[in-house]
């Protein structure tokens, strides 16, 4: 079964996407295995720590480097991505040459409490994973409103939703299968 390093866009304990991300794991864990990369502890990039990576670089970077494929769960702060997540991109894209993302095949997903369900910052994701080399799931897009149809354990408890995320869960483990380690 191929891995897959999830990264959730939100260090909130209640985060939304956090849950949506949980309920792929739950609902995907006879497609792909699923194992949560935390980004939290990062510090903010500096080029100057290129050559002597501190150590939570050093662990994102293998964490990263042992998954088939990556998930992003993002919110989307000012019609952007949140700064932890570019931050935790910046680091694995470097130092130059050892870009750990590169070739992953990868997908993105996100909920909100409004209207727009991540639209925007995963439109600018989309552009950033592109630099960084990742083949990227094009359909189907998974933007969601937050309705309470997923608990904070990841427990989905609408059958529609549950179905919609299973045909998401189905493409990208095809997707991976095709596209992983072919870049
Ligand atoms: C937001 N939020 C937000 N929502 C949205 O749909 N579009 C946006 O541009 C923004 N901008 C924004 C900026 C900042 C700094 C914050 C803190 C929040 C609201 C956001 O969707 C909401 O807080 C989500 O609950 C965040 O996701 P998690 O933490 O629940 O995963």
């Amino acid at each position: 079964m191929h891995t897959v390093a999830v990264i959730v866009g939100s260090l909130r304990k209640e985060s939304f996407n956090r849950s949506l991300a949980k309920a792929l794991a739950r609902a995907g864990k006879d497609m792909l295995s699923f194992t949560f990369v935390e980004i939290g502890d990062l510090p903010l990039y500096n080029q100057d720590l290129d050559d002597n990576l501190p150590a939570p670089v050093v662990r994102l970077k293998e964490e990263v480097a042992a998954a088939d494929a990556v998930l992003f769960a993002t919110p989307e702060y000012n019609r952007s991505i949140p700064g932890v997540l570019k931050n935790a991109l910046d680091w694995g894209s470097r130092p130059y040459g050892k870009n750990v993302w590169g070739g992953k095949p990868a997908a993105i997903v996100g909920i909100s409490p409004g209207h727009v369900g991540t639209a925007v910052a995963q439109s600018h994701l989309r552009s950033v994973l592109a630099i960084l080399n990742m083949p990227l799931l094009s359909q189907p897009e998974v933007y969601m409103m937050e309705s309470g149809r997923i608990t904070p354990e990841g427990e989905v408890t609408d059958p529609s939703t549950l179905s919609f995320l299973n045909v998401f869960l189905k493409r990208f483990a095809e997707w991976v299968a095709i596209t992983g380690k072919k870049i």
